[in-house]
């Protein structure tokens, strides 16, 4: 299999000393930055972000405050999921740059005291991996078809798919080949596009050559790893058939024969075990869509991942009742094996939350409308006050510290999300919180890079800009800046595992940790409330007279009563 060139100083025992001085269950309460590379910094001009542009702009995350990074897909692809095909596991795509960019930018990071959590694609590859290529060239028989889920077609001349799974983006989750000899052959599974083929991780080969490539970023001083489709690598048995052709949903809840098996459980056992035989506390993060957060707990038993994304939480609305229901319920699911909760609002395969919450409930996570803005950024802006106060671990999209909206009148014609191209798929309009950043006010791509940008930009973005928004008193920057600076400094908050809540208007969550209060009025109407001491911090314009405060509609406030 091709590999680039690795930099001999990337050894193991110098990842050691690469590595971020260790501080105990840093991770627990991590706030950690999703760095989506292709939309970030673009540092060659091409349009497309790159490594150089990421390690550019490292000295802005470290004065955000966040203490780790995440970097969303950057090896080898044709790019048929913007990254999430991987062609090779071990070579970064020249799109993004090369492993010398890679560890210069690990290496800068932890210079600047940033953690770097990398993703890895376990559940499929890309149809142009040297496996899946000779396995279909070598023709039926070849022992590389066993690594993936080939099978014989029904019907009476093979021309039906083996089951009647769908793939998540929409159409059949199997393609039939053609043969070396020209005739229509076997099927494979794809439970995402065609050209995401699903490994066979019944196959030790496949276990074999994930614990390598886990070792090959360790080595190279990563300090995790952020884990795709980690409930999907384990199919049900002799792949039965679902018995509806209802399109699956990849941000849903169902129970479904290729999710959250049973199964997936001793894969990560394994993987925790290399993990632990690094040092400086290094972490996986699943994201695994499971039924309940009771079943998000399985990853997280004290030998399995670290932390696993809480998607119940990025699907709630702006709702205290809701919002205090998961709340509730997760950090129940988490206490009993230890794990801290983890929160989040926005990632790369949803509308951003400032446009979520700028439209009606029940909108869903794919929004094509713009909403009432100033209400949506009013409430994302709340929602983070909320999140951060919350105990456990916290995610930051790439943007939202910038109050962006979803760039929701894309053009069809620059869409690049291969759901929206697959008919019925649902998840076909994630372009729409993938474009490029904000940095400048003024220029090509607002600071982007020199080049344009690969999704086009809406008018108006550089109002949004970092530039626009730093040392601007209430910018939706300096709130998030304010609040990190505040999270590092309050011991209160991010530890624990529970909230004492506090007695509170309708529509309104109130509760303290320690000598830390939070309110958060959901509500679109003022509310007023005791005063809890010194007012720490708030999303909106807050008045205080004769001990009481009034807290504005949609407006979170922290307050310390020490
Ligand atoms: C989840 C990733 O976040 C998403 O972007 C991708 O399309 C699917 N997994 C398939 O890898």
């Amino acid at each position: 299999m091709s590999q680039q060139h690795i930099p001999a100083r990337s050894t193991r025992s110098e990842a050691a000393v690469a590595t971020v001085a260790p501080r105990r269950d840093w991770w627990r309460e991590a706030v950690i930055y999703q760095v989506y590379p292709r939309s970030f910094a673009d540092s060659n001009g091409d349009g497309m972000g790159d490594l150089e542009g990421i390690r550019s702009r490292l000295p802005y995350l470290r004065d955000l405050g966040v203490d780790a990074v995440w970097l969303s897909p950057f090896y080898a692809s044709p790019q048929a999921d913007a990254g999430y095909d991987v062609s090779d596991y071990r070579a970064v795509d020249p799109m993004f740059g090369t492993l010398l960019d890679a560890d210069a930018l690990i290496r800068d990071a932890h210079e600047l005291g940033l953690r770097v959590i990398v993703d890895i694609v376990p559940n499929h590859s890309s149809d142009q991996h040297e496996w899946f290529r000779r396995a279909v060239a070598e023709g039926p028989g070849s022992p590389l078809r066993e690594r993936y889920h080939f099978r014989p077609g029904r019907g009476k001349n093979g021309e039906l798919p083996p089951n009647d799974w769908e793939s998540i983006f929409g159409g059949p989750a199997w393609t039939r080949i053609t043969e070396p000899d020209g005739t229509p052959g076997e099927w494979y599974l794809h439970l995402f596009a065609p050209e995401q083929p699903d490994f066979n991780w019944e196959h030790p080969a496949v276990g074999d050559e994930f614990r390598s490539i886990l070792r090959f970023w360790l080595d190279m001083g990563v300090d995790g790893f952020r884990i795709d489709v980690a409930h999907g690598l384990v199919k049900a048995e002799g792949l039965p058939d679902l018995g509806t052709r209802d399109q699956v949903k990849l941000l849903g809840n169902d129970v479904m024969p290729f999710f959250d098996q049973d199964g997936v459980h001793e894969i990560y056992r394994q993987w925790r075990r290399i993990l632990d035989e690094y040092p400086g506390e290094r972490i996986f993060v699943a994201e695994a869509w499971t039924p309940t957060v009771e079943r998000t707990a399985n990853y997280v038993r004290p030998d399995e991942l670290h932390q696993a994304f809480n998607f119940q939480y990025l699907s709630t609305y702006w709702d205290a009742g809701e919002l205090r229901e998961v709340i509730d319920r997760t950090l129940r699911a988490m206490r009993p094996v230890g794990a801290p909760a983890t929160w989040v609002l926005s990632n790369h395969d949803v509308t951003r939350h400032a446009t979520r919450f700028a439209n009606p409930p029940g909108a869903g996570t794919q929004i094509r409308t713009a909403g009432d803005r100033e209400t949506g950024l009013r409430r994302a802006r709340a929602a983070t006050l909320l999140m951060l106060a919350l105990p456990g671990s916290a995610y930051i999209y790439q943007g939202e510290e910038l109050g962006l909206p979803d760039v929701v009148d894309l053009p069809d014609e620059v869409r690049q999300d291969p759901a929206y191209f697959r008919g019925d798929g649902q998840d076909g309009y994630r372009d729409g919180c993938r474009v490029p950043i904000p940095w400048t006010r003024e220029g090509s791509s607002y600071g982007f890079g020199d080049g344009g940008s690969w999704l086009p930009q809406p008018e108006g973005w550089g109002e949004l800009s970092v530039e626009a928004q730093q040392g601007v008193p209430g910018s939706t920057l300096e709130m998030y800046r304010t609040a990190l600076s505040v999270r590092r400094a309050h011991p209160d908050l991010g530890a624990g595992d529970s909230v004492e809540w506090l007695r509170a208007p309708e529509g309104v969550l109130a509760f303290r940790r320690g000598d830390f209060v939070c309110v958060a009025n959901t509500t679109g109407e003022s509310v007023t409330v005791p005063a809890h001491g010194r007012i720490l911090l708030a999303s909106g314009e807050v008045t205080e007279a004769d001990g009481e405060t009034k807290v504005p509609g949609d407006t979170t406030v922290w307050w310390t009563t020490g």
